[in-house]
């Protein structure tokens, strides 16, 4: 996941080798640190992205290890095979695939009792930087926001079939966004114009319609949170990721670790409860004088308050300063 605050126009140039991603991984060091991968050990990058994390993982587990990379963007997968399939070979096996699919797709690739599982949440600094896909406020382009092209509804679209309770309901669910009402009001009155097709026509629509900047917070541009509502939304973003968590337990193997890197509140609270519920197993009412649902502790904290990156990280790399990283072990349960 990125920042809106990045240059757009900031993209690598093409010389015949593949060009660099632009996204550089985002606490990488304390990634590669709470996997703990080792030779010959088998790991599963369900946001592969860039390929950067991958790409660490694999250099951890030489000569053997083995990694499967998913990635819902066929681009993505698209750029990390060109990069670094040749490098890996069949160390590194890519699927594009949505992670709420982790369940049936880890193991029909032959990942199970597999040694770690990485989830980098959001977007990347290329699927941002990339004007066809209107993930950006300052960089523009269609109204799209998918990660994956071939499903589901473009944010337009959505945008354009909301009512103004609709809209501020998913303004405030999924953007936590104090001028819901407000802003949903103007896109409706906008739409009766003309729809609204751009990144660009809807950040002036809500530039107009609340100016200014969300209580407590700073140069944040204030369609920020309409933005990733609409993502979130177009993407079903937090059901994929209960779903993945759910099936990423399932495939580690005891000993295994699970680390998630999140962006904003709605995701870290989404991984904190489910680790807090895996590490505790028991689902019983607490009132309950015995155990009667027999669930068992799955994993140990291996972090339990999460871990923020550096300030020398988010001064070099600034999309990194809202990441928490959370890291978990599974028990023999
Ligand atoms: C922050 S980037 C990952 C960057 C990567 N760790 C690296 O080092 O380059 C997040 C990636 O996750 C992908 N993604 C987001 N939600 C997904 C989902 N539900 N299933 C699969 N991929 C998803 C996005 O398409 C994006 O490429």
């Amino acid at each position: 996941m990125v920042s809106e605050s990045e240059n757009p126009d900031d993209v690598g140039t093409h010389s015949g080798t593949p060009a660099p991603p632009l996204h550089v991984p985002v606490m990488a060091d304390a990634v590669l640190a709470a996997l703990a991968p080792a030779p010959g050990g088998r790991h599963i990058d369900a946001t592969v992205g860039g390929g950067g994390h991958a790409e660490r993982v694999l250099a951890a587990t030489d000569p053997d290890g083995r990694l499967l990379g998913l990635d819902a963007d066929g681009a993505a997968i698209a750029r990390v095979r060109a990069r670094l399939g040749a490098r890996f070979g069949d160390r590194l096996r890519l699927r594009q695939a949505n992670f709420g699919e982790l369940a049936t797709v880890a193991p029909a690739e032959g990942f199970d009792g597999v040694d770690g599982c990485l989830f980098d949440l959001g977007l990347s600094s290329d699927q941002l930087a990339d004007r066809e896909r209107g993930f950006g406020i300052r960089t523009g382009g269609p109204l799209d926001m998918r990660f994956d092209t071939s499903r589901g509804v473009p944010a337009a679209e959505l945008l354009a079939s909301l009512d103004v309770p609709e809209l501020t309901a998913l303004l405030r669910r999924y953007g936590e966004e104090p001028f819901a009402g407000r802003i949903a009001r103007a896109v409706v009155d906008a739409r009766r114009g003309a729809p609204i097709r751009t990144a660009e026509e809807l950040a002036e629509v809500i530039a107009r319609a609340a100016p200014g900047r969300a209580p407590g917070r700073r140069r944040v541009h204030p369609a920020t949170r309409t933005f990733q509502a609409l993502r979130i939304a177009v993407n079903e973003e937090l059901a994929a990721l209960e779903a993945g968590l759910a099936a990423a337990v399932d495939l580690l193997r005891p000993g295994g670790r699970l680390v998630v890197l999140s962006y904003h509140s709605l995701e870290d609270r989404i991984v904190k409860r489910f680790l807090r519920a895996e590490r505790r197993g028991c689902t019983c009412l607490p009132e309950a004088p015995v155990c009667i649902c027999g669930r068992r502790p799955r994993l140990r904290l291996v972090n339990p308050k999460g871990d923020v990156p550096s300030q020398a990280e988010i001064v070099a790399n600034p999309r990194a300063r809202s990441a928490r990283l959370r890291a978990a072990e599974r028990l023999a349960a």
